[in-house]
């Protein structure tokens, strides 16, 4: 049994959506194929359990496209990523976005294990993105999960 609801994000939860994101990605401003977002002017689901958010989910509409920018779980295992994912889905669908996509780092096993799971292609690799990016900003890890070398730039799709 599901034991957490899923809701757009409120204006209430928006300064812990921003401070969730920068302990998590060290900044609200997360760069995606050369692009900066910043994630405190996006859309977002969150999941909420007993009253208390345990997931966020930013996005980004954009004619036929929709980019998944940022997804986490803070209680994982019990379906709230799949369930986030699922409801950036379903509002993609409903405003006749095409295409559903995201990126992600080469290190990043267990979110390449989710997404592919749950439908979603690598379409294309794009090397060296990360080392690029770190150029310009020095936070960016060098070492990612289980101290894999964090160089590449993954996207992945769903088609809508
Ligand atoms: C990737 C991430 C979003 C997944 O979130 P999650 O909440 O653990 O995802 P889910 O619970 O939906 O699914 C995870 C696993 O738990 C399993 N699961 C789901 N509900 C379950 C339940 N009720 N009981 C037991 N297992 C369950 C799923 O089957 C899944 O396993 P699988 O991938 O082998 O099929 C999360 O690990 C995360 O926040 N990672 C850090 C940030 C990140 O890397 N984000 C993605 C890159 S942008």
């Amino acid at each position: 049994m599901q034991t957490f609801e899923i809701q757009p994000l409120r204006p209430l939860l928006r300064h812990w959506a921003d401070q969730t994101l920068k302990e998590f990605w060290g900044s609200t401003c997360i760069m995606s194929r050369w692009r900066y977002h910043e994630t405190k002017d996006l859309p977002a689901f969150i999941a909420i359990q007993e009253e208390r958010p345990i997931g966020l989910a930013t996005y980004c509409l954009e004619g036929d496209s929709c980019e998944l920018v940022t997804l986490n779980s803070f209680v994982e295992g019990i379906g709230v990523g799949e369930a986030l994912l699922l409801a950036v889905r379903d509002l993609a669908s409903g405003a006749q976005c095409k295409r559903l996509w995201l990126t992600t780092s080469n290190d990043n096993l267990p979110a390449l294990q989710f997404y592919q799971k749950r439908g979603m292609a690598i379409v294309a690799v794009h090397p060296g993105a990360i080392d690029e990016a770190r150029k310009q900003n020095s936070k960016i890890p060098v070492l990612g999960y289980n101290e894999i070398p964090c160089r590449d730039e993954l996207e992945l799709e769903m088609r809508l």
